[in-house]
């Protein structure tokens, strides 16, 4: 009975298992898009200095399923979660799951979203509180569709 329940989003980071490479995250983004279009869910999955920031946008019930699934996957570790809270609307609807991988994203633009939203000049998201993460984010999805 998804109906009867809102639209949620959570934010979580990871780190990814030594060594994870294209062929990782392709079969990772094979198997988003397919289960994510199937369930709704909607959202952004960033990559940089190997640590993971996603975003998961959907009902509460299949984003925390789909959370629990991933959160067991062993191409990452140690997953913690960021933000999770009802939304009035999406703001991935766009993508079953967009994947961004900062290290390809050299551009002074893309640098400067970086430290925009950090104290730092590299991606670390450890660092940054749950509502830069999706400012973060919410930029980046912008950026990275017009370029
Ligand atoms: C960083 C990371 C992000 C992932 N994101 C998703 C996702 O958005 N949706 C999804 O279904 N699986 C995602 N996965 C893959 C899941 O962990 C899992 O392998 C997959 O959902 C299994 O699908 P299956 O049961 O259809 O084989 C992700 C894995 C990693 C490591």
């Amino acid at each position: 009975m998804y109906f009867i329940m809102s639209l949620h989003r959570l934010i979580y980071l990871s780190y990814a298992r030594p060594g994870i490479g294209y062929t990782d995250l392709r079969q990772i983004m094979d198997k988003s898009e397919v289960n994510n279009m199937k369930a709704g869910v909607t959202g952004m999955l960033c990559f940089g200095n190997n640590v993971f920031l996603q975003i998961l946008e959907g009902n509460r019930k299949v984003v925390n399923q789909t959370y629990s699934r991933i959160a067991k996957d062993d191409r990452h570790h140690s997953p913690e979660i960021i933000d999770f809270r009802a939304i009035e609307h999406r703001h991935f609807g766009e993508w079953s799951m967009k994947l961004v991988q900062l290290d390809e994203m050299t551009s002074g633009s893309f640098r400067q979203l970086i430290f925009k939203f950090s104290d730092v000049q590299s991606f670390v998201p450890e660092t940054m509180t749950a509502e830069q993460c999706f400012q973060f984010m919410k930029e980046l999805y912008v950026l990275s569709s017009v370029v």
